[in-house]
């Protein structure tokens, strides 16, 4: 073969197609590995929209990925829980707690309600970490800015200080970088913060050993309600005899309060159970306090599972 200009060009041009028809096939080759790692893990049983500190390393080591990459490519299965049949807005976030694991959130919407009743993400994901023991979030990742609505829900965190709000499309953020001059738990002389361990001092006013009403007692107990004093919890059983359990969470400025409902109907929804699952459930509460959960609890009980039987019973602060 006469070398020519245009053989020349011609096998540089083969060279380069070559090159880069190997890099997307091995980027697909990458992409379907990891997507299948993924749906592994979110399709199992027993997923409740956790992955483990384990799992989070084995894929960061295994695919060169860092925190901030791994937060984000977990967020699109996050929002796949999304139940928004209102606004049609689907949302996902992540979070991870102190221990490394990562916890899965989204927003959740109930037809036919009050839009008061919304549940967004990163409350979602922030009670779900709550629910499985965490003490402390160390970042959350909702795609960039989390809503005015959310940042003061973050706000109220035992941490909010140090708490990194990861942001794909540039620069991370903190809270103090959104919400300036922030109202918070200071200013209503609050000093601990969500997440940091509860132990309240409660007893049922009745003694009881049914299981749920206990779970639920539990749940109060764990509860988050420094401004009000009116703790309370719930526990529910499903066909499968699955229990599940959520505690209220106050907020300093009242309307980002997660009630003990969301928290658990969020908890359901993680995984993969249909509210209509529901067989029976139990909110525990105090009988006297300013801050009731039972119209909450019967009206979206009611309307999410028609048949499920309904209990509230009382308990008393003994401090
Ligand atoms: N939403 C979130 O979940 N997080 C945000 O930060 C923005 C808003 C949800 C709430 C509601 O279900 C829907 O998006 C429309 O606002
Ligand atoms: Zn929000």
């Amino acid at each position: 073969m006469k070398v020519t200009l245009k053989n020349i060009k011609a096998v540089y041009k083969s060279f380069f197609l070559f090159f880069f028809i190997n890099i997307s096939f091995s980027q697909t080759l990458i992409n379907y590995k990891l997507e299948s790692r993924i749906k592994n893990l979110t399709n199992a049983k027993n997923f409740k929209g956790v992955i483990s500190l384990e799992n989070v390393l084995k894929i960061s080591n295994e695919f060169g990925l860092d925190n901030d990459q791994i937060m984000e490519l977990f967020r699109p299965y996050s929002k796949m829980y999304s139940k928004a049949p209102i606004s049609n807005y689907n949302v996902g976030a992540i979070c991870k707690g102190s221990t490394g694991n990562l916890y899965f959130g989204s927003n959740i919407e109930i037809l036919n309600e009050s839009l008061s009743f919304t549940l967004h993400a990163e409350q979602a994901a922030i009670i779900n970490a709550w629910n499985n023991g965490e003490t402390e979030i160390k970042h959350i990742n909702v795609g960039g800015s989390p809503c005015g609505h959310c940042l003061q829900f973050l706000n109220e965190l035992n941490n909010a200080d140090s708490l990194v709000i990861v942001n794909p499309k540039g620069k991370n953020f903190r809270i103090r970088d959104l919400l300036t001059l922030a109202f918070g738990p200071k200013n209503l002389g609050v000093k601990t913060g969500l997440l940091a361990i509860q132990k309240n001092d409660l007893e049922l006013e009745n003694e009881s050993q049914d299981k749920l009403t206990k779970r639920a007692l539990l749940a109060a107990k764990n509860s988050y309600a420094p401004y009000s004093k009116s703790y309370s919890g719930i526990a529910l059983i499903t066909k499968e005899s699955r229990v599940f359990y959520g505690s209220y969470a106050e907020n300093a400025a009242f309307n980002p309060s997660v009630s003990p409902v969301e928290s658990v109907l969020s908890s359901l929804n993680l995984s993969k159970v249909p509210f209509d699952q529901i067989v029976r459930a139990v909110l525990v509460e105090i009988k006297s306090s300013k801050v009731s959960q039972k119209s909450t609890f019967q009206s979206i009980l009611k309307r999410v599972a028609p048949n499920a039987k309904l209990e509230i019973v009382y308990c008393i602060n003994k401090k």
